[in-house]
């Protein structure tokens, strides 16, 4: 060729090129020579600076390195580029013979699991589901149950209030009365659902779950409320199995009993979960008071009825031995995932 500067820069940029691995280190090198700061570019135009006498020699000289580097840069381009594509095909095929990932499983909540099994009893004796809302008035929640306003037994259930009127339900008992106004007797219902009380401790949560039951229709007595939670108690916790009933009060039935279960952890001889008493209560009950009857348009010389209200929590805790009813709402999957 023709000139010592113009080969040194040509021959620098060949061993340049051939080193290039990759199209982007063959484009840096594009730039770096033949880009408009590059080093032949630079040359070509300041050919006008030499001598007269230099410049064809030197332009010819430098036009051929470009040329001969133009030719050079495509070509191993055109390699670089077509072995990135083998190289990204080859990464990208699907490799059939990889062990899959499993999806992990879930598990259905124990509360869930009680609550079906609750409603599965109860439809089998020819109940039917009736469901209400979580945010209630005092109408329903209170008074039309036989609970005025200031009535001492308001404070049985410590309310979370949302305004005078209205509030969170602090039991299903309000859905007894929307399904008496909404239908005729004979009624036989259970309602299962949220409910919400300023109460917390190792059996008590201040959202928790009950099912509500009701039966009204002529000659309904407390014989038949013992004998279907008798029944109940059999099926959910097993024949042997023992619950007694125990006289109590509620405004909204007369007489009234409340339920409890022989104590799952003591057995019987009293400890922390069943306050050394030896039973846990589950359920309160009772005939529904004749007040409530006429309160939503029934004749209490025609029908009666009776009624209870169960927690959901009460009951899978003695099903499942669980000591401390925080356990069912911390999500902790170490707990869960033993009712696989
Ligand atoms: C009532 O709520 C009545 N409405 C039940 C009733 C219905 C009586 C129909 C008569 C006729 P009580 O407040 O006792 O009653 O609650 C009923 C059950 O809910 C209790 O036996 C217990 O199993 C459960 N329970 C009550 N408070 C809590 C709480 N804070 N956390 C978990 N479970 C609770
Ligand atoms: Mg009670």
């Amino acid at each position: 060729m023709g000139h010592p500067r113009v080969d040194a820069i040509a021959r620098e940029a060949r061993e340049a090129a051939a080193a290039a691995a990759s199209s982007a280190e063959l484009e840096r090198v594009r730039v770096a020579y033949l880009g408009r700061q590059g080093l032949l570019t630079q040359l070509l135009r300041a050919l006008g600076t030499l001598p007269p006498q230099e410049r064809p020699l030197v332009g010819a000289a430098a036009n051929e390195a470009k040329r001969a580097l133009e030719a050079l840069l495509d070509e191993r381009l055109a390699a670089a580029q077509a072995r990135e594509r083998r190289d990204a095909r080859a990464r990208a095929r699907l490799d059939l013979t990889l062990p899959g990932r499993r999806p992990p499983l879930g598990v259905v909540h124990p509360l869930t699991r009680v609550h079906d099994e609750i409603v599965a009893i109860f439809v089998g004796l020819g109940f039917a589901v009736a469901e209400g809302p979580e945010v209630e008035t005092d109408e329903y929640n209170f008074e039309l149950l036989n609970l005025p306003p200031d009535h001492p037994a308001r404070d049985m259930q410590d309310t979370f209030y949302i305004s005078d009127a209205a509030l969170l339900r602090t039991h299903t008992s309000p859905v007894q009365i929307r399904t008496m106004k909404a239908q005729r007797p004979p009624v036989r219902i259970i309602c299962p659902g949220a409910v919400y009380r300023r109460d917390a401790d190792v059996t008590h949560s201040p959202m928790f779950h009950q099912v509500e039951g009701l039966a009204v229709d002529r000659r309904i007595t407390m014989g038949d409320l013992k004998g279907t939670l008798e029944l109940f108690a059999r099926e959910m916790f097993g024949p042997r199995s023992r619950i007694r009933f125990r006289p109590s009060f509620f405004p909204f039935t007369e007489p009234s009993a409340e339920v409890d279960v022989l104590c799952f952890l003591c057995a019987g001889g009293g400890c922390r979960v069943c306050r050394q008493s030896g039973w846990l209560e589950i359920l309160g009950s009772g005939m529904v008071h004749p007040q409530v009857l006429r309160n939503v348009g029934y004749d209490p010389e025609e029908v009666t009825g009776w009624a209870f209200g169960m927690g959901i929590e009460r009951i899978a805790m003695l099903k499942y031995g669980i000591d401390d009813i925080r356990l069912f709402f911390d999500n902790d999957l170490r707990f869960l995932r033993q009712f696989a």
